[in-house]
């Protein structure tokens, strides 16, 4: 269908018309749903496939789609394999993708944006073009899922000997503040945490996350938790994002299993496992990070990490770190050792897990062998 045949088309390329130029960018076809393909000289498209050069640049694209759909909250999954290939994820609770444009907004020209075609502190933007350059590129782009006022997942694959990254993904920028308070980046490695960096300062309303699949998973299982009990004391507005149902999930095998096919994430069911036993905690924002000291010394991304918080559980087991329950076994085989010697008996390491309310010792023991 084009442009001209509906109602909705022609007002759509009037307004195009009233700032475009027309020889390089009018309206070809209208979508429905909002959206409409472009046209663009073949010159504008060349352009726009140079435009993704590198991982940081797929990641700004992605992210700043899911800013353009007015997410509250953007999860950044970052993860390699074989030092090779670069593995990422974007999930937004955004505005979310029509159904019927899910296939076609790989395709080029293919944008919704016909109305605020925009320029922010990365240039122009709103040619529909950005996801069409990543599939051109990338070894593999993936709608995962997305849902109309539910938000939106995207996995992407990237042969980083192709399409090259920073060496150092650690590292925060430098920060600096002028004399008025205000923020800016003062230098540091051109990498992927610098990119949300300039995102998370451009907007106070957005929090945006970044680490490894499990990381970003034991995030969104707490988030969906405090949303769920919101959700529950009848609270006005609260959203549901694809992830809502983490939170009702009690065990590590089912959960392994809704990641892998509601979120596209993997994530080993020992890892689900750690997650849902607090082993593996929740993420801080990179907002939050920047608000609580980031400024003075350059952050790397393991002080995204937060401390366990005792409001995270009612179990009060998990109110115990690793850390101390390897003390205590420490302890506990220390005694055995002193003790067991008078029975001629020999203990293994104690294993200790934590439920509930409970810490489960078992101590084998074995026959002591004479020095
Ligand atoms: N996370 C998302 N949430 C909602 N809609 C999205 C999301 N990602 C992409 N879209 C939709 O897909 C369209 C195409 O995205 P794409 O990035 O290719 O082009 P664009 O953002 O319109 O322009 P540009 O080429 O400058 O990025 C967008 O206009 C938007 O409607
Ligand atoms: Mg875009």
């Amino acid at each position: 269908m084009t442009s001209e045949n509906t109602a909705d088309g022609e007002g759509l390329l009037e307004f195009v018309r009233t700032f475009a130029d027309r020889d390089t960018f009018t309206v070809e076809e209208d979508l429905g749903h909002g959206y409409v393909r472009l046209k663009v000289t073949e010159a504008e498209r060349r352009q726009a496939l140079q435009d993704i050069r590198c991982v940081e640049d797929v990641v700004k694209e992605l992210v700043r789609n899911a800013r353009d759909a007015d997410a509250r909250n953007i999860y950044v999954t970052f993860q390699k394999e074989k030092g090779r290939w670069r593995n990422l994820t974007v999930l937004d609770d955004g505005r979310g993708i029509p159904q019927a444009l899910h296939r076609k907004i790989f395709e080029a020209r293919v944008t919704s944006k016909v109305e605020d075609v925009v320029a922010d502190r990365f240039g122009v933007h709103g040619r529909g073009m950005a996801l069409y350059s990543i599939k051109q590129v990338a070894e593999d782009i993936q709608l995962v899922c997305s849902q109309e006022g539910h938000g939106t997942i995207i996995h992407t694959r990237i042969d980083t000997s192709n399409i090259p990254e920073k060496k150092d993904q650690s590292t925060f920028p430098r920060l600096e503040k002028d004399e008025d308070g205000r923020v800016s980046i003062a230098g540091g490695p051109r990498n992927v945490p610098r990119v949300l960096t300039e995102f998370a300062l451009g907007s106070d309303k957005l929090n945006i996350f970044l680490g490894s699949n499990a990381e970003i998973l034991a995030t969104l299982y707490h988030d969906s938790v405090e949303l769920r009990k919101s959700w529950a004391a009848g609270e006005d507005d609260v959203s549901r994002p694809m992830w809502f149902e983490l939170g009702n999930i009690k065990e590590g095998r089912i959960l392994h299993g809704f990641c892998e096919s509601q979120l596209g994430l993997h994530v080993s069911e020992r890892n689900a496992f750690r997650i849902l036993e607090l082993e593996i905690n929740p993420l801080m924002s990179i907002n939050e990070l920047l608000n609580e000291g980031g400024v003075v010394l350059p952050a790397r991304r393991a002080d995204l990490h937060r401390q366990p918080r005792i409001s995270w559980s009612d179990h009060l087991a998990r109110r115990l770190s690793q850390d101390d329950i390897s003390r205590i076994s420490d302890s506990l085989q220390e005694i055995c050792e002193e003790i067991g010697s008078r029975y001629y008996l020999q203990a293994e390491t104690p294993v200790i897990k934590r439920r509930k309310n409970r810490l489960i010792i078992s101590l084998g023991l074995h026959e002591r062998e004479d020095d």
